[in-house]
């Protein structure tokens, strides 16, 4: 009987579709701790697109090209590698959501630094870079079954995603947010210069001209504020069943 039943959960688990899940939204708003929770209650993939940017722009500061040198820029994200793997149980314990791979090399924890996250926004800015990166985001996320999260998922890269999220928090709450990872790292950063490094983040990704930040027409608005990330993540995956029952 229990057998049974078992066999018949299979089976609806198998006739479910695998959404493409695309979650977006500022610096310190949560996303890659609810993109990765989120994915592991649905057993999907979790990718994070930003990993991607930050890398090329480690490599570029490694090299020493200038920002302003686009040509070069887009250049070396073409001849580069990146790749993104599941975390070793010590790294997610760590607070890591994706192993990170620069052309072969692990890459994971050096990405995560401030002057990393200041020029990967900075690289962000450069078509020629984002369509490189996008192509390869698509490729990693083709079939469904995983959880992306960025700044143009839902309105670029995965455009078609049966489910859209745009998260939210205030400014001072991402900074505090992003304040207690440094702490917790040993970097001895101010609450306030976290919150000005958050700002002008958020400027420079919301009013760049190419793919800047924007919620899509059609994705879900969650304000996570005064959210946990257990309930920031479970509400995601409830729209997710929806969703998976209409598209089955
Ligand atoms: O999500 P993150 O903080 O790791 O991203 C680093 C930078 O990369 C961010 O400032 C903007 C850019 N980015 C982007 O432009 N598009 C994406 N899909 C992901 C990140």
């Amino acid at each position: 009987m229990q057998e049974g039943g078992k066999n018949w959960k299979a089976g609806i688990a198998e006739m479910s579709a695998r959404l493409t899940i695309a979650i977006d939204g500022p610096a310190g708003s949560g996303k890659s701790t609810v993109a990765r929770r989120t994915a592991a209650l649905l057993g999907y993939l979790y990718l994070d697109s930003g990993a991607m940017y930050r890398a090329v722009a480690l490599k570029a500061l490694e090299r020493k090209i200038p920002i302003e040198d686009e040509a070069a820029l887009e250049a070396l994200t073409r001849e580069t590698r990146i790749e993104l793997r599941p975390p070793t149980p010590e790294q997610e314990t760590a607070g890591l959501k994706n192993r990170v791979f620069l052309d072969g090399r692990e890459v994971t924890e050096e990405i995560r630094k401030a002057e990393v996250a200041q020029a990967a926004s900075r690289l962000a800015t450069i078509a020629g870079v984002r369509e490189v990166l996008v192509a390869e985001q698509q490729r990693a996320g083709q079939g469904g079954g995983v959880v992306m999260e960025g700044r143009d998922i839902g309105t670029v890269v995965f455009p078609k995603a049966e489910l859209k999220i745009f998260l939210e928090a205030s400014a001072e709450t991402r900074a505090q947010r992003r304040w207690k990872e440094h702490q917790e790292k040993g970097d001895k950063f101010s609450l306030l210069e976290v919150l000005q490094e958050v700002r002008e983040r958020d400027k420079r990704d919301r009013e760049r001209k190419v793919s800047p930040l924007v919620r899509a027409a059609d994705a879900v608005l969650l304000d996570n504020t005064a959210m946990g990330i257990e309930e920031t993540a479970r509400l995601i995956v409830f729209l997710a069943h929806e969703r998976e029952a209409v598209h089955t």
